[in-house]
């Protein structure tokens, strides 16, 4: 965990305009700044950043947050990675390191510069060399799609970077793996003609290659080692270009191969990565489930296809989330999504993967298919297989699902199921402590929620705005039966005890209820603001005229409660003269000073 302080103390470091700026064209408007959105498809601009904020919003399609948000967005960063991203960029330590978290990498600008000059070097050897265009040409690629990609061509010979790199015994070739050194201490190029694919990390910098052999010969495809920029298992290939794609199908599909990204974009199926030559590893899934709400994994239809489907299922399980999907498309057994793309075409394509196999689905499947349910000891044995894979589906709903499922295949009852698996099937509670971390009335996260009034709908989003209202909102008027009432109340409460950040305004705020239970409703408001909200001219008046009408309608509540009451019991006397109190109110609004202090 990093501790809040730290992440206020850096928010307040990073001004979130220099760093949107260095991923977008920003124009000035007012007092905002505004750029076409990244997270989804538009040609005018809607995309706002306000410096006073330090808060992006997207008008068109809600995306919005701090510049940690943005980040992890943007780079499809965890939160840790994008405050350490963000840490090293204004020289902060980031206090807490998680046991077995590799080292802060301090130093390796030296070698992804190494690593693009190389680039740049196979793909200017690219341009002049006819046998590796017509290659690629044969393999159905535009000049426009190999630049998108940053193909290249390493050619042949011994020491052909020597002539990018003069300094050909510079330790950063060794140490990004671009070339091999032999016992005498002899060294030469690991890629000699072959095809150069660069892999790239999220933020854009070459990390490692893939070399591809251009006729036959071993190996196919030659990749960089694991070096101290490149860590196989974790990174994905074309996820930088596919990024705008997968934003907009809300979908990211994984394949196998660098040709079948590439062969695939350029068909029109932009929103394609690949996994590098090994199997899914479960850091290729958390990341993939960062990137989009449904992740669709490709495989051949042939055995190794569902083989390897199986392992990606297993890295899976512990990472799925109720609210995100994750699907299996086998395609046909003669095909890999390259020859089906150029056979059928990118609508085909989509429309496969819009139909692939839910992974509920295909565990099912699988576990029914190796056993035979028509015998008891063949019941037996599945729910006895089944039990290591839906013991570790981390999404409550699913698991509880595929119990269902489970329970009616083997002949058994869902509860049955639990019980032999040793699940209690209670619903999950909240995390401990966060009831009282947030607010007095904290505990009513967990009470059934109501549709909020609107006044405290328009409460929160102006408080929002202006966190420094926080403390003109009488806490006590303010109805915690909804989820936007008892957020508000927990803007209060932190702002009573001096802990909300002030100077930052709502990108801040936002850090501040991250990973809480009111994290997803002040992103819902935050969500559907309007231009308007985010100038600065948020009226004053209108701010006391909902304070105003949040009054009023806690007077007709309490007033409503206690004729209610009347009617079944006797009131006290204190009671009778609330009640006269109310009345009078409710006949001359603003006249009763006192009305709240009861
Ligand atoms: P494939 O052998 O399926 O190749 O390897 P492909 O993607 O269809 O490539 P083309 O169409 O023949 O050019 C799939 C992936 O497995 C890894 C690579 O990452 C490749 O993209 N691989 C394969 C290797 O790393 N080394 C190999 O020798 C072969
Ligand atoms: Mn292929």
């Amino acid at each position: 965990m990093i501790p809040q302080s730290f992440v206020q103390d850096l928010l307040a470091r990073i001004d979130i305009v220099d760093l949107i700026e260095r991923y977008l064209p920003l124009k000035k408007g007012g007092a905002n700044y505004f750029a076409c959105c990244p997270f989804h498809g538009e040609k005018s601009p809607s995309f706002s950043v306000s410096p006073t904020k330090q808060f992006y919003h997207c008008f068109g399609c809600g995306a919005h947050g701090s510049a940690i948000g943005f980040l992890m967005e943007y780079s499809s960063l965890s939160f840790v990675e994008a405050v350490k991203e963000l840490a090293s960029q204004v020289g902060m330590q980031v206090p807490e390191e998680e046991r077995g978290h590799r080292p802060p990498q301090a130093d390796n600008s030296s070698l992804t510069d190494t690593m693009a000059r190389a680039a740049s070097f196979y793909r200017q050897q690219l341009r002049i060399t006819p046998r590796a265009i017509d290659y690629l040409k044969r393999r159905g690629l535009t000049g426009e799609i190999a630049a998108r990609f940053g193909i290249g061509y390493a050619p042949d010979g011994w020491q052909p970077l020597e002539a990018a790199f003069p300094a050909y015994q510079d330790k950063s070739l060794l140490d990004t793996g671009l070339v091999i050194e032999n016992e005498q201490g002899r060294r030469y190029d690991r890629f000699r003609d072959r095809i150069m694919f660069p892999i790239q990390d999220q933020r854009g910098n070459i990390i490692a290659f893939g070399g591809r052999i251009l006729d036959k010969g071993e190996p196919k495809y030659l990749n960089s080692p694991e070096t101290a920029l490149f860590e196989k298992g974790r990174e994905l290939y074309g996820q930088v270009q596919a990024r705008r794609a997968i934003r907009e199908h809300e979908t990211v599909i994984v394949v196998e191969g660098y040709m079948d990204v590439v062969a695939l974009a350029q068909f029109g199926v932009e929103n394609a990565v690949a996994t590098l030559g090994t199997a899914t590893t479960p850091s290729n899934v958390q990341r993939l489930l960062r990137m989009a709400e449904r992740v669709v994994f490709c495989f051949d239809g042939d055995n190794a296809g569902r083989k390897a489907a199986w392992r990606a299922l297993e890295s899976a399980l512990e990472h799925l989330a109720d609210n995100r999907t994750v699907a299996f498309l086998f395609l046909p057994a003669e095909h890999d999504p390259d020859s089906f793309v150029r056979e059928n075409g990118a609508e085909a394509f989509q429309r496969a993967a819009g139909s692939a196999t839910p992974l509920a689905e295909f565990l099912l499947q699988e576990l029914v298919s190796q056993t035979d349910t028509a015998s008891a000891e063949g019941r037996a044995r599945l729910v006895h297989d089944a039990r290591p894979l839906v013991t570790r589906i981390a999404a409550p709903v699913l698991r509880l699902q595929v119990i269902k499922s489970l329970a009616e295949r083997a002949g058994m009852m869902q509860t049955e199921i639990e019980q032999a698996y040793g699940l209690k099937s209670a619903p999950r509670t909240q995390r401990e402590g966060d009831g009282e971390r947030f607010g007095r009335r904290g505990r009513s996260a967990i009470m059934p929620r109501r549709k909020p009034s609107s006044s405290v709908e328009k409460l929160l989003r102006m408080v929002l705005m202006q966190p420094t209202w926080a403390g003109r909102v009488p806490i006590d008027l303010v109805p915690d039966d909804s989820d936007e009432g008892a957020a508000l109340i927990a803007i209060v409460d932190m702002y009573s005890i001096g802990e909300l950040p002030m100077r930052g305004g709502i990108g801040p705020l936002l850090e501040q209820f991250r990973d809480t239970p009111h994290e997803q409703v002040l992103a819902r408001s935050a969500r559907t603001m309007d231009d308007a909200s985010l100038d600065e001219s948020v009226d004053e008046t209108v701010f006391a005229d909902t304070l105003h009408k949040l009054h009023t309608e806690s007077v007709n509540k309490e007033f409503e409660a206690l004729t209610e009451k009347a009617r079944n019991t006797t009131l006290s006397a204190e009671e009778r003269r609330r009640y006269a109190d109310l009345l009078l109110e409710r006949r001359n609004p603003g006249d009763s000073p006192k009305i709240s202090d009861s």
